[in-house]
């Protein structure tokens, strides 16, 4: 099926402002029935929830299928493998301090140079501990990962790998199945950092065999608001972060300190409406035939603009420089000669073009690409960008650069 796309830009009403939006791996529009889900349970529910008085327990039922809804989004084999969080850099710092008991002093975990800080700089608290960290590295030549590198990197004190499933700086797309298996065999286990592929692909975390998984719903259509995954199992061994009487197994009350934020977490399922009604379906298979579709459209809007950066003397694309939907998102980074990326960038902005320069704070990766201190200019799309804002697009880069 293709995209209808009146539908998918009629869905989220800031993109009636004119502005053509390309930092949308910085933070994406928010869908209408996101909003109206948050505005409705604050209006119409806002109690405690927990109690046996009616409106209590419609709170908590509201919660409880919240919850279901976003595990169904991931894939998640239970809806208390989810737990909600203010931000991916918190979660991941949640996780870290929830891992801390199971941990011991000469333990290894290995990180990116190819992540976003977030799944990099919070797991270091742990060093406190003895814990003793490793650096994967990319592959500089051909901008992938490599696993025999990380294969040199493991031993049999390696606990855990944290790892990018897309790179919001090269917009590529990690192989996580197999480093999960690759991982796995070792006897580790993996954390996943989905920001930057969950607004253009279903994640399927089964399918995938992660051990945690987290992303930000304000990069994926929904709040300022986050949610991670983790393997059931593995979460009741996880250290409580809420008050003494919240034990072991109070899987995922004990992961969620103060309560989740009940509105943003009711507001995040509009989602998964959404999606449903893009495909016309229900559940998961809606959620996969969507993001189908998603990809088809983005594969092209995408191509539409690395043809032409393809085409361009003294333009560097900084990733992947085909659109294979395989192994990219169409978050499109490039340098030009010559051009200092803040200059190009201010005449789009002139140009009502959101569009974004810097390194988005995957500062290590583009510290060994040698992109510091000024980065690149980065084009992120999502689904409800069209052919005729990537040719606005094209058409400012175009007078530029001329
Ligand atoms: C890939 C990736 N991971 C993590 C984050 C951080 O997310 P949050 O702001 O929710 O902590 C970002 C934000 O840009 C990101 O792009």
């Amino acid at each position: 099926m293709s995209l209808d796309l009146d539908f998918v830009r009629s869905q989220f009403p800031a993109l009636q402002t004119g502005w053509a939006f390309f930092d949308n791996a910085g933070g994406s529009q928010v869908l209408r029935p996101v909003a109206e889900r948050v505005a409705d349970y604050m209006l119409t529910t806002s109690v405690q929830t927990g109690a046996s008085y009616e409106p209590s327990m419609k709170a908590s039922e509201m919660l409880a299928q919240a919850r279901a809804r976003i595990a169904t989004f991931v894939g998640a084999a239970r809806p208390e493998e989810v737990f909600f969080g203010p931000s991916t850099t918190v979660l991941v710092r949640f996780l870290a301090t929830a891992m801390a008991s199971q941990l011991s002093a000469g333990d290894e975990i290995i990180v990116t140079n190819f992540d976003h800080e977030s799944n990099i700089g919070p797991w270091l608290i742990l060093k406190e501990r003895g814990i003793v960290f490793k650096v994967w590295e990319i592959d500089p030549e051909t901008l992938m990962p490599n696993l025999d590198t990380l294969g040199t990197l493991m031993s049999d004190r390696t606990r855990l790998v944290c790892v990018t499933h897309a790179s919001n700086l090269l917009g590529s797309i990690n192989p996580i199945r197999q480093i999960a298996d690759f991982v796995h065999a070792r006897g580790a286990l993996i954390c996943v950092d989905g920001v930057a592929y969950a607004p253009h692909r279903a994640i399927d975390v089964q399918d995938l065999d992660v051990d945690y998984y987290v992303f930000s719903f304000y990069k994926t259509y929904g709040p300022h608001y986050a949610v991670m995954y983790g393997r059931h199992d593995l979460l009741l061994e996880l250290d409580s972060l809420y008050h003494y009487f919240y034990g072991k197994e109070k899987v995922p009350g004990k992961l969620e300190p103060g309560n989740p934020c009940y509105e943003l977490a009711w507001g995040a399922a509009g989602i998964v409406d959404y999606l449903e009604a893009l495909s016309g379906g229900k559940g998961r298979q809606a959620i996969e035939q969507a993001f189908e579709d998603i990809a088809v459209h983005e594969t092209e809007i995408g191509e539409r603009l690395l043809s032409w950066l393809r085409m361009r003397n003294g333009v560097r694309i900084v990733g992947h420089r085909g659109s294979d939907p395989s192994l990219r998102v169409p978050t499109i980074s490039f340098t030009v000669d010559g051009h200092r990326p803040q200059d190009i960038v201010a005449r789009t902005d002139d140009a009502r073009i959101g569009v974004r320069h810097g390194d988005f704070h995957s500062r290590r990766l583009a510290d060994a690409l040698g992109l510091s201190p000024q980065g690149v200019i980065r084009a992120s799309m999502v689904h409800y960008n069209t052919a005729a804002e990537v040719d606005r697009l094209i058409e400012t880069l175009d007078q530029v650069l001329r």
